[in-house]
């Protein structure tokens, strides 16, 4: 048997072919890597440069987005919101696929801005205008002086309330009552509007959609709201979401309602 058999002058070529072969290889290797960082780099600052409005007219852009999106909501927000988006009035937790915003218009830089600031998160650039007092405690509300209403006035409130969303057979003396409460010592008109539609600069929802941020508009329902008050917060994800995600979240949410009159 040999041993230590000296290599033909040919695979010793071929050996040192591949050797150069690999090392030509290597910065080849790491210019493409290098390339493909840049593209990516200049592609992300393109996305946070451009309007946030406008991503989904670029259907090549809305695609991607749309898919990124739809991952970051279900990790991040489909706890509360449903992984649907569709809230839930046991929580407090609004509609996202509605045409009812507490907030602004539903457009994609505005929900942007909810995502990262938050609503009632303590981020002082988060919305935190007002919140629903609670009539029933004898300080209403710590940010403006408002009267306590008794059990009596909150059903009159109630009814007329219930007759606004079109509910027929209340009284129409407590309708009347509750009405001038609303317009008058109740101080109800200073945030949700003399037509009770409501205020989206505040975040004061409409009280005549028929649509209920916590529980279903029943007489109990309605009555706890006024009694108890109600201050919904979203989280703020400044620091928690890279910026390009928050877009991409944002941009996926005002996806969800077909609300097409902003544009
Ligand atoms: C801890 C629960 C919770 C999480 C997590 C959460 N939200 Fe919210 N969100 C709420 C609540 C409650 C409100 C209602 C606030 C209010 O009543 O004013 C809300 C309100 C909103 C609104 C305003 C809706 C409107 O009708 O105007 C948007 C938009 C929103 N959230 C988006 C998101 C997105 C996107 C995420 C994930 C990145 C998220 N939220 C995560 C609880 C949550
Ligand atoms: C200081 C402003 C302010 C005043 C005054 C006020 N509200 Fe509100 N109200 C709000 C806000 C803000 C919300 C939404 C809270 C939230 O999103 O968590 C709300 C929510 C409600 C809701 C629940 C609406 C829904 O869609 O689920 C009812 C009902 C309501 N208010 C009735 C009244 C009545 C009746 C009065 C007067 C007795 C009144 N509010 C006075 C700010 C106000």
């Amino acid at each position: 048997m040999q041993v230590n058999q000296p290599l033909s002058s040919a695979s010793a070529r071929s050996i040192r072919l591949r050797r150069i072969v690999l090392l030509a290889a290597i910065p080849l290797l790491l210019i493409l890597a290098i390339a493909v960082a840049l593209i990516e780099r200049r592609q992300r600052t393109e996305f946070l440069q451009a309007d946030a409005d406008r991503i989904l007219d670029d259907p090549r852009l809305a695609a991607k987005t749309l898919a990124k999106g739809r991952d970051i909501f279900l990790a991040n927000c489909a706890t509360c919101h449903g992984a649907d988006g569709r809230g839930s009035t046991a929580t407090g937790t609004p509609d996202l696929t509605d045409e009812d915003f507490l907030y602004g218009t539903g457009r994609a830089s505005e929900i942007e801005s909810i995502v990262l600031h938050g609503i009632r998160s303590g981020d002082d650039k988060g919305w935190d205008l007002a919140w629903m007092p609670a009539y029933g405690q004898p300080v209403p509300y710590a940010r403006e002086k408002l009267p306590s209403l008794s059990p009596g006035e909150i059903e009159q409130l109630t009814s007329y309330l219930r007759a606004m969303n079109g509910t027929k057979g209340e009284d129409p003396t407590a309708v009347a009552a509750g009405n001038v409460l609303f317009e008058g010592r109740g101080g109800c008109w200073d945030c949700h509007g003399r037509d009770a539609q409501g205020d989206a600069a505040i975040g004061a929802p409409n009280l005549t959609d028929g649509k209920w941020l916590r529980g279903d508009g029943s007489r109990r329902d309605i009555s706890r709201i006024i009694r108890e008050g109600l201050h919904g917060v979203s989280p703020a994800f400044r620091g928690r979401l890279d910026p390009a995600n928050v877009r991409a979240v944002a941009v996926y949410v005002s996806s969800l309602h077909a609300r097409k009159d902003h544009e």
